[in-house]
């Protein structure tokens, strides 16, 4: 097996074993939401975790500092809900100081971004991607169980008044629940500047029985956008833009076009685990672990991250629900 490369070049780049590049970092900062997305959560939520037993801002602080000492330098902070951790703020200015490189992201439901958009902004956040499947109220209660439309869409305007630019926008498509509403969703670009990204509902956890009935593929999205729209690729997606609109369609197809070959990820879990790859159970724990320990724990997850996962023939490898993980 070939030897990893490891570059000095101002910050390392880290290859693992198969030669990707890997330089983006998932953090999960809280298993916990104030939704419960038919896809994600149980409907019953999940046990608070003890302070014990999740990873404090301090320690994700430092998984932030490691992980980019070792060549990373995208960090998505991520859940559950990230906006209801608490210490969020402090932990994405700790994460600023560490360098300008960074580019600094969250994954959020939007509901709070109505209080704290212009926060994130100013303790340098750099973008967001907000989850919205549906503009239709009943239907948004049906996905989220708890959420309320009026308070994504809210948010989604506040993101934009504190100056958060290339917004992307999640839709996970579930037949017969929202791929009614193709159409409207896209005209959503034509006069604003985002990324609206549909995404292959992935069978993990709670969701490997819902899979059966609800997945469709966005090969036929593509079909309705192939003659007319511009294709360029923005990591996963396949990103299409109309002619004359202001925003983009991203098309993320985990299930039907896999991409683990050019797959640069690494995840960490609320509780502290490195998940090398999403449908893998390989984990390594961080918990617990500083300095050159914690550099080479990291280092070790990177070096053997798995090529490739089996989803779409045996299914995810992985136990845990999409709220434990993130995304
Ligand atoms: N399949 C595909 N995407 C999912 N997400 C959550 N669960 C799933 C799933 N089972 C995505 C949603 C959400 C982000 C956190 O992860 O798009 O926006
Ligand atoms: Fe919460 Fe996002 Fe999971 Fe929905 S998908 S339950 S909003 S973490």
């Amino acid at each position: 097996m070939k030897e990893p490369d490891l570059i000095s070049a101002g910050s390392m780049i880290m290859k693992d074993k198969y030669g990707r590049i890997i330089k983006y970092l998932r953090l999960s900062v809280t298993d916990l939401c104030n939704y419960r997305c038919i896809y994600c959560m149980p409907e019953e939520g999940v046990p608070k975790k003890s302070h014990s037993d999740i990873l404090s801002i301090e320690e994700l602080s430092e998984i932030a500092e490691a992980s980019y000492d070792l060549g990373i330098t995208k960090i998505r902070l991520t859940g559950g809900e990230p906006l209801l951790r608490k210490g969020i703020l402090t932990l994405c200015d700790n994460i600023r100081r560490i360098s300008d490189d960074i580019e600094l992201s969250i994954t959020t439901n939007g509901s709070l971004l109505p209080k704290m958009a212009k926060d994130l902004k100013s303790v340098g956040v750099d973008r967001l991607n907000i989850s919205l499947d549906t503009l239709d109220r009943d239907t948004f209660r049906r996905i989220t169980r708890l959420g309320k439309l009026d308070q994504t869409l809210n948010g989604i305007e506040a993101a934009q008044k504190a100056g958060f630019d290339n917004i992307k926008i999640n839709t996970v498509l579930l037949g017969g629940i929202n791929d009614s509403e193709i159409l409207p969703m896209l005209s959503l670009t034509k006069d604003n500047n985002i990324q609206l990204r549909f995404i292959e509902l992935m069978p993990i956890g709670i969701t490997k029985s819902l899979s059966d009935n609800l997945f469709v593929t966005v090969k036929n999205i593509e079909k309705l956008l192939l003659n007319s729209a511009e294709l360029t690729v923005d990591g996963v997606a396949r990103v299409y833009r109309l002619p004359g609109y202001k925003g983009s369609i991203g098309l993320i197809s985990p299930m039907s076009h896999s991409f683990c070959e050019r797959c640069d990820k690494i995840r960490v879990t609320a509780d502290g685990r490195l998940k090398p790859c999403l449908h893998s159970e390989d984990e390594i724990s961080l918990k617990g672990l500083h300095g050159n320990e914690l550099i080479q724990a990291i280092k070790n997850g990177i070096i053997n991250k798995p090529m490739c996962h089996k989803i779409d023939s045996v299914g995810s490898q992985s136990s845990r629900n999409m709220n434990e993980i993130g995304g």
